[in-house]
């Protein structure tokens, strides 16, 4: 991992400011259509369920890897094929890299400071890097292999570099990991607020040992979610209800509210769903899978068990 002094100098780079709030302000406005956000969830990865920029960055890592081996062969004067094994490597890195950008930009645009300043060096390392590696495959093709190889060695060097700052991106800033707090949630039902706290369509926070509850009641049904966002840790309760679905009032990621789905990134994650039941005139909740929309079962009046059934 990337020594903290490094990330902390990185962090109070305050001329970089601009440069994020103007980049971060043109990708909001590039994604504003329907259309655009169709783009961008898929971008995020919500249909997978995990950050697709993730996956991505694999390619050229493994790829460059590769080449950088390959080269030290070819330099060896071992196989002809070495050279054309490295010369895919890189070519392949290349096409990876094109995906983990557009990808690790569409993810960047809704990340906070301080980490969107160290999201935003790790892209530019990045970016040089691949850029020193496509300088690599032209020398390749006309010929020049040394120029070629020591491209490529000083691309692979800044990769290196972006791929610790990516690594303190998810380790140290949880950028990119499941926020909700999801095995915090009770596994038994628990009481976690007076019946009469609810209101009808309202969003209420309720707590269970300190862990934020969100509830909504809709005539007989009461819906239950971790309150915290999967995002970035967002409090729905403070977000809009509009219909089935909750908007984090952070970055505007929607969720099911009757099974926790993610409709609309920047959330990749789903918010866990938990089952609702009144008891003794209090609300009791318990993790439930009802990851599968289905509506819940009404099994008593007047406010009867309610949040989804997987
Ligand atoms: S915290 Fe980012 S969308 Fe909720």
């Amino acid at each position: 991992m990337m020594d903290d002094g490094v990330v902390g100098k990185i962090s109070q780079q305050e001329w970089l400011k601009p440069t994020e709030d103007g980049l971060q302000n043109a990708l909001h406005k590039a994604f504003q259509s329907k259309g655009g956000l169709q783009v961008k969830n898929f971008l995020h990865g919500t249909w997978i369920g995990h950050p697709l920029h993730v996956i991505l960055t694999d390619i050229p890592i493994g790829s460059w890897t590769a080449a950088i081996v390959f080269d030290a062969l070819d330099s060896m004067g071992a196989r002809k094929e070495y050279k054309l094994a490295a010369d895919a490597a890189v070519t392949l890195g290349l096409v990876g890299a094109a995906g983990a950008a557009v990808t690790g930009l569409t993810d960047w645009q809704d990340i906070d400071p301080p980490a969107r300043r160290v999201g935003l060096v790790h892209g530019l390392l990045n970016i040089a890097s691949a850029g020193l590696f496509a300088g690599s495959l032209l020398a390749r093709r006309k010929g020049k292999r040394s120029r070629g190889r020591g491209l490529a060695a000083l691309g692979y060097a800044l990769s290196v570099a972006a791929a610790q700052l990516g690594g303190n991106l998810v380790y140290e800033q949880k950028i990119g990991v499941d926020h909700s707090e999801a095995e915090r949630l009770p596994s038994e039902f628990e009481p976690v607020l007076s019946e009469s706290g609810l209101g009808e369509e309202k969003l209420v926070r309720a707590e269970h040992k300190g862990t934020p509850i969100l509830l909504v009641r809709r005539g007989p049904q009461i819906f239950a979610l971790a309150e915290t966002c999967s995002h970035l840790g967002g409090p729905l309760s403070e977000g809009k209800l509009d219909g089935d679905f909750i908007q984090c009032p952070w970055h505007g990621s929607r969720f099911s509210i009757r099974d926790g789905h993610v409709v609309d990134g920047p959330a990749v994650h789903a918010q866990p769903c938990l089952e609702a039941r009144i008891q003794n005139g209090q609300v009791e909740v318990r993790k439930s899978n009802c990851r599968v929309a289905t509506m819940p079962t009404i099994e008593t009046e007047p406010l009867p068990r309610t949040g989804t059934a997987g």
